[in-house]
């Protein structure tokens, strides 16, 4: 048996696969709400026969997307994607997303950026009027990683950001590394109330290597409930 959001998130997945036709390269994103939508596109390639190729963006989406019998290859052996389907972490009324909860932003937003569309499916839970109530996670490299922080913590202060609480990510003992092999800096901010201003500073600090807010990027977001109930958003 499923709990509520579990419910919640499967709806949304199973409505966003319908947007997936027949000889479609598919960017596969990374989390638990993704994950569903890579069983749902499993189901739908052994139950119709479609034909699709899909660009995982993690490891862990990758090994599930073979196992569930998809065919995957690399967004380099690709080259360009008709549709990415990925979950997020917050969404607002623009569609700006935070993402990088479970640590792969930094994949995510380049198979994203080279899809011709993105689909962001979440519970209804991950709506907010301003986003920042979910830590920002920042990518960067391991080199200088607290002077980059010292830096990021600079740039936040000249902002109009109510507390600047950077942690290191951390995966028990050790400092959490993604795909890349690089560490996440989650920055605690509250509210971004600039996210179009913040995110270029960001990136423009040595060290960044992407942050975690998707602007301009996502085209829908497929809005689950516990009820099974769906509701898009463009
Ligand atoms: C992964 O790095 C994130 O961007 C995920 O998309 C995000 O954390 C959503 O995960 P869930 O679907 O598990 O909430």
């Amino acid at each position: 048996e499923l709990s509520p959001i579990e419910r919640a998130k499967f709806a949304a997945a199973r409505r966003a696969v319908d947007f997936v036709q027949d000889g479609m390269r598919v960017g596969l994103g990374t989390g638990s709400t993704a994950a569903w939508m890579v069983r749902c596109l499993g189901e739908r390639v052994r139950q119709e026969g479609l034909r699709i190729t899909g660009v995982p963006t993690s490891t862990r989406t990758g090994e599930l997307a073979r196992q569930v019998g998809l065919s995957v290859v690399t967004l380099e052996q690709a080259g360009w994607l008709d549709l990415t389907i990925d979950g997020a972490d917050e969404f607002d009324v623009d569609l700006t997303l935070i993402k990088g909860g479970g640590g792969a932003l930094l994949q995510e937003k380049i198979v994203a950026t080279a899809s011709d569309q993105m689909i962001v499916i979440t519970d209804a839970m991950k709506e907010v009027a301003v986003l920042g109530a979910f830590p920002l996670p920042v990518e960067v490299i391991g080199f200088g990683w607290k002077a980059t922080r010292t830096l990021i913590e600079e740039l936040l202060t000249t902002m109009d950001v109510m507390g600047s609480d950077i942690s290191l990510r951390m995966a028990g003992d050790i400092p959490f590394r993604t795909d890349e092999g690089n560490l996440i800096l989650d920055l605690a901010l509250g509210r971004i109330g600039n996210p179009r201003q913040l995110a270029p500073l960001l990136n423009q600090i040595p060290g960044v290597v992407e942050n975690g807010l998707f602007i301009d990027i996502c085209d829908k977001v497929v809005i689950g409930h516990a009820d099974g109930a769906v509701e898009t958003r463009d």
